[in-house]
């Protein structure tokens, strides 16, 4: 249910959009977690309780204790498996398919942009796919996600690791360029459930803001972020502002 003071700024928002043509979004996390997929700063469960992300999510970690981290990866699939695409993602993917303009970016490795039916440019890679750890060769055999037995590239019997950018790795190129192109060009930028903590994915607001179009910055995010660019600060849950944000938008086509 949304208050008064958000459903003004929801509108606010969507006047402002429907002035422009080109408009960038950027999700993270935040957009799955009504999907029931945890955050990345959520505190871990169960198993791995004792362990943060970061030091999982890491080369490092990988080289020292490679069963350890694909077992955690192998578990994360196994928590994303069955989840769905909530209302936050089905509204984006309605808005893409009934205006033009709005090019989607995510943090997130899961795919559920994708099942809801939306084209989405990934900055940090794709938790259902795999490549070899040594020869980076894409890894297409099948996977059990129930056995977190370590795998072996067919080339040169390297370890198989998630297709996922880690710590201090850097981002898939042709993503990246395609991502700074959008954002350059574009006149409104709205971060979606994202700490906005982790660069360069961070970076693309202040990006947007002082691009020729000196673009709007929109948030929508039930903890507010202190990013001082925000111009309009949507504290909601993105499953609940968005669906309301796109019939705004989609009653005066
Ligand atoms: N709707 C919108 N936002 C939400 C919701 C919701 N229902 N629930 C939580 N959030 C917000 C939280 O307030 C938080 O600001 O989502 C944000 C999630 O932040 P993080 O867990 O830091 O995730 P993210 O910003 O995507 O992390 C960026 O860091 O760990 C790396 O590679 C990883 O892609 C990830 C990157």
């Amino acid at each position: 249910m949304l208050s008064p003071q958000q459903q003004q700024y929801i509108s606010q928002a969507s006047d402002y959009i429907r002035q422009h043509n080109h408009i960038c979004i950027l999700t993270g996390a935040g957009i799955s977690a009504e999907s029931g997929i945890p955050t990345f700063r959520d505190k871990q469960t169960g198993l791995w309780e004792n362990y943060r992300a970061e030091d999982l999510a890491n080369i490092g970690a990988f080289e020292r204790n490679p069963s350890l981290v694909w077992s955690w990866y192998q578990w994360r699939r196994h928590l994303v498996k069955d989840k769905k695409p909530n209302p936050a993602h089905q509204a984006l993917a309605r808005w893409q398919k009934q205006l033009s303009g709005m090019t989607l970016i995510t943090q997130n490795v899961d795919d559920l942009h994708e099942q809801a039916g939306s084209t989405v440019t990934h900055l940090h890679g794709h938790l259902w796919k795999n490549r070899c750890s040594r020869c980076d060769l894409p890894y297409d055999l099948p996977v059990d996600y129930e056995n977190s037995a370590l795998l072996h590239c067919q080339h040169c019997s390297g370890y198989i690791r998630p297709d996922i950018v880690w710590f201090g790795e850097i981002l898939p190129q042709q993503e990246w360029r395609d991502a700074q192109m959008a954002v350059t060009r574009c006149e409104v930028f709205i971060a979606i459930g994202t700490s906005s903590i982790v660069y360069p994915a961070a970076g693309l607001a202040e990006l947007a803001k002082y691009n020729p179009q000196r673009a709007k910055i929109i948030e929508i995010n039930p903890n507010p972020t202190d990013n001082p660019m925000v111009d309009i600060q949507i504290q909601a849950k993105a499953g609940d502002a968005l669906p309301v944000l796109v019939e705004q938008l989609l009653e005066l086509e």
